[in-house]
């Protein structure tokens, strides 16, 4: 009695590595989302994409299909904020299908802003190029709820955004500002909060607005006619 019982917490261990190793297995099965959403479809033909974008034939591949030119271009900064993001995705760069990363040039007038937004799939490294930005991410509303953790950056200087959080850039000093961003993800996605809260289509009830940001309507119209 007393053997077996000392072999018990060995099982359980066992039993425990085995459960872990399945559950690796069951995520390696599970691969993450690579757009916002993936409705299944039962015929082949009308599909548009997988998880990610259908693979070209590899004879058919070119030197050009991992190829871009351009981002030596500056953005058009002439709008309300004063900003202007060139991505580089898959989208623009077929070549990165399946790989994980893609690029952004971000363009700053004085004083401009890239203003709140997330990559819901994605982690962001941003180095600044040129001029002088003042950067942050706030976290979720956790233990340490909505903590904003902000720096300003000269040229040569790296941050990082984490996944999935609330991050801006503002351009701080009286001249341009030019920074490049690696992203986690062939298709990082950008989540505008002004543009998605404010500005869906169709917009969201106005009751559940005022609500949320417990102000007026007329607050609530307000900010929708900015945007
Ligand atoms: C960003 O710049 C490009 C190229 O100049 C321009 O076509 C585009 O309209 C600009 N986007 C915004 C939001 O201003
Ligand atoms: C930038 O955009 C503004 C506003 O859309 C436009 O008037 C201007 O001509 C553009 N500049 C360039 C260099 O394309």
């Amino acid at each position: 009695m007393m053997k077996y019982s000392k072999f018990v917490p060995k099982y359980a261990l066992v039993t425990v590595a085995l459960l872990a190793f399945a559950c690796s297995l069951a995520s390696a099965y599970d691969p993450s989302p690579l757009q916002d959403f993936c409705v299944a479809i039962n015929n082949p033909a009308s599909a548009v994409f997988v998880n990610g974008k259908f693979c070209k034939d590899p004879k058919l591949v070119t030197a050009n299909d991992f190829f871009r030119s351009g981002l030596n271009i500056p953005g058009n900064t002439s709008n309300k904020v004063g900003s202007n993001v060139t991505a580089v995705t898959v989208e623009q760069l077929p070549g990165l299908n399946t790989l994980g990363i893609s690029l952004a040039r971000i363009d700053f007038a004085p004083y401009g802003l890239n203003p709140p937004h997330t990559h819901p799939r994605s982690t962001e490294f941003l180095v600044v190029i040129e001029g002088t930005l003042h950067v942050g991410f706030v976290t979720s509303n956790s233990a340490n709820g909505n903590h904003l953790f902000t720096k300003v950056l000269n040229k040569g200087d790296v941050f990082v955004f984490p996944i999935g959080l609330v991050h801006f850039q503002l351009n701080v000093g009286n001249t341009k500002a030019v920074a490049f961003a690696g992203l986690s993800s062939q298709n990082p996605g950008v989540i505008t909060i002004a543009n998605a809260v404010f500005k869906s289509n169709p917009p969201i009830n106005a009751d559940v607005l005022t609500k949320a940001f417990q102000v007026d309507k007329n607050v609530v119209n307000y900010i929708q006619k900015q945007l």
